[in-house]
């Protein structure tokens, strides 16, 4: 079997609810919101960037970007491949093909948030090249960044 190629591909009225339906493990429900939520929220916030990750033909997970006021750096807002296609690479690869695309649009900079926790993400953002800023988010988030 030939490994799947993942995209980042644009949500539509007939891909909506299939992209709702993608959830992480229960035990990381904290540590991004619903896809529901985060759709909902971006369309309140006019920078907001959103797209659906697919492994060939199936959607697996969902990220979501907005550019910072500096004009240089972007912010990773909601990042999730759900559980069931987990531990396949995708995520790995939707990060490279998420830092791809800011680096074609001129973009000097990518950062994060993340929730510090058993299980959490940050081992993952590490391995992608991300580093600690070592700043706390007043919500308890920790910021990392990476240089494109
Ligand atoms: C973080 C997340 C997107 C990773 O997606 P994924 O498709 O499972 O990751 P991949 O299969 O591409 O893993 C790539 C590498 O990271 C490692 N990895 C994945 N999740 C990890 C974690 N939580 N902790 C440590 N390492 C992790 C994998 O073992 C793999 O390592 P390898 O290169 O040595 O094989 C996924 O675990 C997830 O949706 N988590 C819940 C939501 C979340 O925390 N989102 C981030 C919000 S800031």
């Amino acid at each position: 079997m030939t490994t799947p190629v993942v995209t980042l591909r644009d949500i539509t009225a007939e891909t909506v609810r299939a992209i709702c339906e993608l959830e992480p493990h229960e035990a990381q429900s904290g540590f991004v919101a619903p896809n529901a939520v985060s759709i909902a929220q971006a369309h309140f916030n006019p920078v907001a960037v959103f797209r659906a990750i697919y492994a060939d033909e199936e959607p697996v997970g969902f990220i979501m970007w907005r550019p910072e006021d500096d004009g240089v750096s972007c912010f990773l807002w909601r990042f999730m491949v759900d559980g069931r296609h987990q531990g396949k690479g995708y995520g790995r690869e939707a990060i490279a093909l998420w830092l791809e695309g800011l680096r074609q649009q001129g973009y000097k900079l990518a950062t994060l948030s993340y929730v510090p926790a058993d299980g959490g993400p940050h081992a993952f953002y590490l391995a992608q090249g991300f580093r600690d800023t070592g700043e706390t988010r007043a919500n308890g988030e920790q910021l990392m960044e990476l240089a494109l």
